[in-house]
């Protein structure tokens, strides 16, 4: 683990040397690249899963839906430390934004799931979540004449399949970019849309390291890393990050590095959702990943840099659901 440690910190201090000073090259050429809007996606596959995503009937409680914890009037997330689950149980970690996931390397804390597919399926049938099963799931779609339509017309045949409803919920997710933030026209060259202390925050996190995990399209979602490079990061929460999926000791700890697309909006911050605010994930950051205490002046300007990473927000009508048929399993949310 220390020797992982050291290679860490070590590639850390090349790229400051390279990079973090703010040469010339560093200029010309951002570690933050515009986010693109998503294209070649299939609609009427995205509209099936739209409507999947927002249907508590997944659930075994039957009111508990992927926008439930993914709210996406609120930035794709609950805003809670950590989620609510089946019976009220209380989740244990933090629910990261939908926004933007499909540029994720991997998705989940410690990226357990390959992709957003892979993903869909888990918190159907996770008992602490929606608790229901992937086979009744599937009764309950299939009972649906409306959506057992919709099937048809999509995969082209009306058999329902879990592999469908996560295909469909997957497609949909996709179409969840937010293009179009004030910094991505900054970067596109309209150097007006940032105030003189937005971009001077921008400059601070380029050059103290933040852009070494938090770079590329999405500000993050693309690496793992250690949690407390500096000084220890202390929890109560017992999640260990990737080293649950690899088994690997170096990789205790590391966890997928957040998107800061539209952070403004995805609050509390970290896996266990321990930072209410900005200011406070700001000050933590500096201090444990780069041992750099920044002054107030200085955090503020970093916070108003990154209020400028949000973008449009997914805009499209709410999903009117088919009604359930007399043959579907009816929900037992007490039971
Ligand atoms: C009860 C709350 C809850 C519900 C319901 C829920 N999720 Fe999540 N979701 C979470 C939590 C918590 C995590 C993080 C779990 C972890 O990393 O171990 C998560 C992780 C994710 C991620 C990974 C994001 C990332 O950056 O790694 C995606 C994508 C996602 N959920 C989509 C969905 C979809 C689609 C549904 C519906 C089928 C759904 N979720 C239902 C709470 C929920
Ligand atoms: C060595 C890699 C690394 C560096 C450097 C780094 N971060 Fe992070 N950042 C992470 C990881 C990993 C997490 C997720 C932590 C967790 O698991 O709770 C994170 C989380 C965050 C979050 C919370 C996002 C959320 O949705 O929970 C913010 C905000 C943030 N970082 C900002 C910054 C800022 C500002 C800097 C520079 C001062 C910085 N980071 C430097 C790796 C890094």
């Amino acid at each position: 683990m220390k020797k992982y440690h050291e290679k860490k910190c070590i590639a850390l201090t090349l790229f400051l040397a390279a990079g973090g000073l703010g040469s010339a090259s560093v200029q010309a050429e951002e570690p933050i690249s515009v986010i693109q809007a998503p294209s070649n996606l299939n609609a009427s596959l995205a509209e099936l899963g739209k409507k999947l995503y927002f249907d508590p009937r997944l659930s075994k409680s039957g009111f508990i839906s992927c926008n439930s914890c993914h709210n996406l009037s609120m930035g794709g997330t609950d805003n809670l430390s950590t989620s609510i689950g089946d019976k009220w149980q209380q989740g244990p970690i933090n629910a990261p934004t939908v926004l933007n996931s499909s540029l994720n390397v991997a998705q989940f804390w410690d990226g357990r799931a390959a992709d957003l597919q892979a993903q869909a399926g888990g918190p159907i049938a996770n008992p602490n979540e929606m608790g229901s099963s992937h086979a009744l799931a599937v009764d309950v779609v299939a009972s649906i004449p409306g959506y057992v339509n919709e099937f048809k017309a999509v995969f082209g045949k009306a058999k329902v399949s879990i592999d469908g409803i996560t295909q469909a919920i997957a497609e949909f997710e996709k179409t969840l970019v937010t293009p179009n933030s004030r910094f991505d026209k900054w970067l596109s060259g309209d150097k007006t849309a940032l105030s003189a202390n937005e971009a001077e925050g921008y400059r601070i996190f380029k050059e103290s390291g933040c852009v070494a995990c938090h770079n590329g399209e999405a500000v993050g979602g693309n690496s793992f890393q250690k949690l407390g490079l500096m000084e220890p990061y202390n929890t109560d929460n017992p999640a260990e990050g990737r080293v649950a999926v690899t088994g690997e000791d170096a990789d205790r700890f590391n966890f997928k590095v957040p998107t800061l697309r539209n952070v403004e909006l995805t609050y509390p911050y970290f896996h266990d959702g321990a930072a209410n605010t900005l200011p406070e994930a700001v000050d933590t950051m500096g201090r444990i990943q780069l041992g750099k205490k920044f002054t107030r002046a200085e955090n503020a300007k970093v916070v108003a840099f990154l209020k400028t990473l949000t973008g449009d927000q997914p805009k499209f009508q709410l999903p009117i659901l088919p009604p359930s048929s007399d043959a579907t399993p009816r929900p037992t949310p007490f039971k």
